[in-house]
């Protein structure tokens, strides 16, 4: 990626999987991030990784369904870096990988979550909150 470094990126869902992979992608392209993620655990893991590149990162640990959490997560990152440059909206359920089920993923969400507060919550809150700022 180019002309990146020293901006800021949220990544939601960013604690494991394709977030994670863009989040430590952005990070050697010499920009900061804001690991949000409902696991804390993977979240900081990838925050860890991202401080061990020399790139800033913090976690909020929040589950984006919640237009509460993702007005919370915002804050939390511009409180902390003063900006957000870049959102990746990717938190969400991926049922299937390689053939393989995500138990866990479908007991957290379900169908109806994923279309109702996920998308028109999680979503477009963390689209508007990032443009109004
Ligand atoms: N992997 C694919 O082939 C594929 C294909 C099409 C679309 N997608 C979409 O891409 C996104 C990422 O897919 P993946 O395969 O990396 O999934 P994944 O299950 O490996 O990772 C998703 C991450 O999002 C987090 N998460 C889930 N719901 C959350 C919530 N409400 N708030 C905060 N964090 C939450 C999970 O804890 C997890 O860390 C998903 O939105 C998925 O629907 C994936």
């Amino acid at each position: 990626m180019k002309d990146v470094k020293g901006k800021v990126a949220l990544v939601t869902g960013g604690g494991r999987g394709l977030g994670k992979g863009i989040a430590l992608s952005m990070a050697k392209s010499g920009m900061d991030l804001i690991i949000n993620d409902v696991i804390e655990e993977n979240a900081n893991a990838v925050a860890e990784e991202i401080r061990g590149m020399n790139q800033r990162a913090i976690v909020c640990t929040a589950d984006i369904s919640s237009s509460e959490n993702v007005r919370k997560t915002v804050r939390e990152g511009m409180d902390r870096f003063g900006r957000i440059d870049v959102l990746v909206n990717n938190a969400g359920i991926s049922p299937r990988k390689k053939g393989r089920r995500f138990p866990f993923m479908r007991s957290m969400m379900t169908s109806g979550t994923w279309s109702l507060p996920l998308i028109s919550k999680g979503l477009s809150t963390a689209s508007a909150r990032c443009r109004r700022r």
